[in-house]
């Protein structure tokens, strides 16, 4: 590794890596493909797939679950601590070793095989942040069943969607989360969803939390722990590179998620990759990512990456605050002697809130830590000063999606480390060809914002389809600039080579690091009778980064009185989607402002909300109506 700071553009040693991996992609990656274990060794890198995408490692045979819990066990690591469970919420600490966990997971294996699970069976899991959680997913890898987390955040509708759109033949589920000192009974809300889903699922298996005891429905429910005592441990099914590991369901602009599939050998070959060269790990340390498993950072750096590489991972049912209060982060560090913490600017900037000086850090001995990575939004300026004046460690934005399923750009640590650059992700990682594209596909010139674009082949690791839906993943994601994946986000690159990632160009936004689609509350708050029309969109917010306004139309002759029809809205949107959507600012105008050919202009609504200065575009049909909303939003 480079001791002396450098810059993207002058690094030899990132250059040569960069340059490999665009040259000759398939030499690339099979050469690091090597340092993972296989059941059959990949001849082949990249190939190209019927409908024109590309695949990785295709003649390739593994399995993810033995290669991240069984592997460390035959290379003697049997002992080592695979898996650190921190909450606060319940004040436990457990720990696992790889051969403990690798038990467990085994043992669970061989449940859902009693229930009937077989290769390529989805099953969905609607799970807190607890060690069940992980070895769940663990254990439908080891059968080769695909895997698909619903966010324990999201509402029964949500999960039922998701339901319908998998076909599990299993759930695996818990009798209750815990939010702070509030607990979440997920059974409710579970029997909620599968009464809503016109799919039903042979069992369902529940995690019975001391805290609630849930009822189980007698021939389609099962106690998850009187399962797995009375099972035999199941071994790993070898499954090919191609087969899919999971389904992770994401927001794209309409109503419906996209369930993003993920395959087992370029995951695999990815997330080993990215432990070195991204993060800068050793095998044997600690990793930490502060997310939960109902997302990608989830899956790639609670679970898989981490355990793949060997690193023991820390799984913390609790928030960055409340938990008990801001110095939490600091404490499970000191704890737990992490090396490398992960986690989303929102977090940090809900600790700085309460803590701005830091004093609650000064209890704690942050020794072991190394870096800190940023990523599911981007880090702020004035946040990554902060984080930088008080820890005086490297701090991290990275960028990614869970399309990606790990950094499309980041500070690749592990070849040369770069100098900062606070607002950048730094630079595109070795196998993402980024370019920035004008709207006729031409490259911007640097400093000129664009379409932040990826040249085909996507690295391993990354999307290898839409689950039941090829034309989707086609229009989404390949059909705007051929040969292009397009990321949805804006952004250019500088003289240097730094990559700014500016935001997205479509309609889904970022709250607290969750990505939600405007699109889907548009539809939800349009279903109230009393609207006639509306526009959801994103404004700026201090803590959360994003927050949606609905501003809506009512119809003429209304009978309810506009408070209440917000108050209506309000929880429609909490009780479709889930607390996290945080919808709680509607606004009742005249009408929306939209061009000659009926199109809302968000984009001028988005830049007015904020206070920002706008021009008027010249396709409005009425230009008077920018100013009645301007002055509703100012009086708000
Ligand atoms: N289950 C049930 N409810 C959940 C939930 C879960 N897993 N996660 C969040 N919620 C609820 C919250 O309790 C809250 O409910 P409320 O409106 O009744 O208070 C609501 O959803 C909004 O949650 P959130 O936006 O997370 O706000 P918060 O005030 O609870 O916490 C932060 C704010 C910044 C501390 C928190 O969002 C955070 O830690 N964010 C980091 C996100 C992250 O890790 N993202 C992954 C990408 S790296
Ligand atoms: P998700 O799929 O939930 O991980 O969200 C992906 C989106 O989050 C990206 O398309 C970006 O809009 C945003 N995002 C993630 N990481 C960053 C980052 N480091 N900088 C800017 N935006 C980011």
């Amino acid at each position: 590794m480079e001791t002396t700071l450098t810059t993207p553009a002058v690094s030899s040693a990132y250059q040569d890596a960069y340059r490999r991996a665009q040259q000759a992609p398939g030499d690339y990656w099979l050469e690091q493909a090597k340092r993972i274990e296989w059941i059959r060794p990949p001849v082949t890198g990249v190939s190209t797939a019927e409908d024109g995408s590309h695949r990785w490692f295709a003649d390739g045979q593994l399995n993810t679950s033995w290669l991240a819990l069984d592997a460390h066990i035959e290379a003697g690591r049997g002992e080592q601590i695979a898996l650190i469970y921190d909450s606060p919420v319940t004040d436990t600490i457990e720990r696992y070793t790889y051969v403990e966990l690798t038990e467990q997971v085994a043992r669970t294996a061989g449940a859902l095989a009693t229930l009937g699970v077989e290769k390529g069976d989805r099953i969905v899991l609607y799970m807190p942040m607890v060690p069940a959680a992980v070895i769940g997913m663990l254990a439908c890898a080891r059968l080769g069943a695909i895997h698909s987390v619903v966010f324990g955040g999201f509402a029964a509708r949500e999960l039922a969607i998701r339901i319908d759109d998998a076909k599990p033949r299993v759930v695996l589920s818990a009798s209750c989360g815990i939010e702070v000192d509030r607990l979440i009974p997920y059974k409710p809300l579970l029997d909620d969803a599968l009464s809503q889903a016109s799919h039903q699922p042979d069992a369902c298996l529940i995690l019975q939390r001391p805290q609630v005891e849930a009822k189980l429905q007698s021939g389609r429910d099962h106690d998850w722990q009187a399962a797995v005592a009375a099972s035999e441990p199941a071994a790993a099914v070898p499954v090919q590179a191609t087969d899919p590991l999971y389904i992770l369901y994401t927001s794209g602009t309409t109503g419906k998620p996209k369930g993003i599939v993920r395959d087992n050998g370029g995951h695999a070959v990815a997330m080993h990759y990215s432990m070195e060269v991204v993060y800068g790990m050793k095998p044997g340390e600690v990793f930490w990512a502060a997310s939960d498993v109902g997302w990608v950072v989830g899956h790639s750096y609670i679970v898989y990456a981490p355990l793949i590489y060997g690193c023991s991972t820390v799984l913390y049912e609790g928030k960055p605050v409340r938990t008990p209060d801001a110095g939490a982060f600091w404490r499970v560090i000191e704890s737990h002697q992490v090396n490398a913490l992960f986690t989303a600017p929102t977090a940090f900037r809900a600790i700085r809130k309460e803590d701005p000086e830091g004093k609650l850090l000064a209890k704690y001995d942050l020794g072991s830590l190394k870096r800190l990575f940023l990523a599911g939004e981007r880090l702020d300026p004035p946040t990554y000063h902060w984080l930088k004046e008080l820890t005086g460690l490297p701090v991290l934005d990275h960028w990614w999606q869970t399309e990606t399923g790990w950094a499309i750009a980041c500070n690749p640590v592990g070849i040369a480390m770069m100098a900062e650059q606070p607002g950048s992700a730094t630079c595109p990682t070795p196998g993402f060809q980024v370019e920035i594209l004008d709207q006729s596909g031409q490259p911007c010139p640097a400093g000129v914002q664009g379409a932040v674009c990826i040249h085909q082949p996507l690295p391993p690791g990354c999307l290898a389809g839409i689950w039941g839906d090829p034309e989707r993943f086609h229009r989404s994601y390949f059909a705007c600039h051929e040969g292009y994946y397009l990321s949805g986000d804006g952004g250019y690159i500088d003289e240097q080579g730094y990559l700014f990632i500016m935001g997205r160009t479509d309609d889904v936004i970022n709250v607290a690091g969750h990505r939600l689609s405007t699109g889907e509350m548009e539809e939800i708050v349009a279903s109230h009778p009393q609207v006639a029309e509306c526009a959801v969109f994103g404004v700026d917010d201090e803590l959360k980064g994003q927050l949606p306004l609905g501003l809506v139309v009512l119809k003429d002759g209304s009978t309810q009185s506009p408070d209440a029809i917000v108050e209506d809205l309000i929880s429609m949107v909490r009780a479709q989607v889930g607390a996290v959507a945080c919808f709680r600012r509607a606004v009742i105008v005249h009408r929306l402002p939209k061009t000659r050919s009926g199109k809302i202009l968000r984009r001028v609504l988005r830049q007015i909300a904020n206070g920002e200065d706008y021009v008027m575009p010249s396709t409005i049909d009425d230009p008077k109506i920018l100013e009645e909303i301007a002055q509703h939003l100012t009086l708000y």
